[in-house]
């Protein structure tokens, strides 16, 4: 079993696609663990986006999902973080294939929707920087 951070961003609430983006990826056979609405301040934004620092679309990144409430989750499944990316599809919408969250429903690289850690290990750091482990459920200590 594998868990991975998701962020339904700025877009997806305010265009009304939370639902159906998380409709999709329960339809993969995730489960929800943990989930919770929040407004990401600076200091975490940058945190969470720390690998791209550098890059040109850092600070527009960092804006943008501090702009509005997000929805933070944790997904559980086998696989949960390939599952999670290629649900996703591509970061560009333009080249994300049809069938998937991006490929579907976004129209702008910047504005694409959905976050999905990248691997195991990020995974295990995204989900710290979001949640305690106590807001974590856990299915096997619960079914005995
Ligand atoms: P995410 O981290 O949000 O799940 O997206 P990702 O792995 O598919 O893409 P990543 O390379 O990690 O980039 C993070 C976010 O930065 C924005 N971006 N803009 N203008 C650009 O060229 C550019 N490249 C990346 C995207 O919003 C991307 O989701
Ligand atoms: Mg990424």
């Amino acid at each position: 079993m594998q868990q991975t951070l998701v962020l339904l961003k700025p877009d997806a609430l305010e265009r009304g696609l939370v639902g159906e983006i998380i409709s999709r990826l329960e339809g993969r056979g995730l489960k929800i663990v943990a989930m919770k609405i929040i407004w990401v301040d600076e200091a975490l934004a940058k945190r969470h986006y720390a690998v791209h620092e550098s890059k040109p679309f850092f600070e527009g990144l960092v804006e943008f999902i501090t702009s509005r409430p997000i929805i933070a989750a944790v997904f559980e499944g086998e696989d949960a973080v390939a599952v999670v990316r290629n649900a996703m599809g591509d970061t560009d919408p333009a080249r994300a294939a049809p069938g998937t969250i991006r490929g579907d429903l976004a129209q702008d690289i910047g504005r694409n929707l959905v976050h999905g850690s990248d691997s195991e290990e990020t995974a295990e750091e995204e989900i710290k920087l979001f949640f305690y482990q106590k807001e974590i459920f856990n299915y096997s200590e619960e079914i005995d």
